[in-house]
């Protein structure tokens, strides 16, 4: 009886399948190394080069018509990947806003009974500015340029100065 590995391998299958099977294993190993690698790789690659299509928000975006909004009412809407907030006062004036809440990024809403926007989820609170004004976000909300143009509301982000 051979006492080696090979000799034994030998004696248990027939010619040739050891060695494709190692073959097997090898291109099992190799094709899991290409795997980890490409899972380490794309990541990085998709930031140093965004993807084209993805839209993260342009400048600008109609919010909705004119007449979509009672005085002293709320709607959201889409900028970008992200909700707006767009607010006609009871004053009769237009405000918009991210309708991201600076805690934990909930959706924020308007409350037009408290005349403030507010944050369903730890009850925080905006003012119609976006400031900050109770509960636990720490900071303002980002606030939106608006033009009405003929019938269409525009609501377009704010340079950084
Ligand atoms: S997520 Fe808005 S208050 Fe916590």
């Amino acid at each position: 009886m051979a006492t080696s590995g090979s000799g034994m391998a030998n004696a248990n299958y027939p010619s040739g399948t050891p060695i494709a099977r190692r073959g097997f294993v090898e291109l099992l190993l190799g094709s899991g190394f290409l795997a980890t690698a490409a899972a380490f790789i794309y990541p990085v690659l998709r930031y140093i080069v965004p993807p084209q299509t993805a839209d993260l928000g342009g400048d600008s975006v109609v919010a909705g018509k004119v007449g979509d909004l009672k005085p002293n009412s709320g709607k959201i809407f889409r900028f970008g990947s992200r909700p707006g907030l767009l607010i006609l006062t009871a004053e009769g004036e237009y405000r918009a806003m991210s309708a991201v809440c600076t805690h934990l990024s909930c959706t924020v809403q308007y409350r037009p009974d408290l005349k403030e926007v507010w944050c369903a989820c730890h009850n925080g609170a905006y003012g119609l500015d976006g400031r900050n004004i109770s509960g636990p976000p720490p900071r303002p909300l980002q606030p939106f340029d608006v033009e009405v143009r003929g019938d269409e509301i525009f609501v377009t982000r704010r340079r950084e100065g």
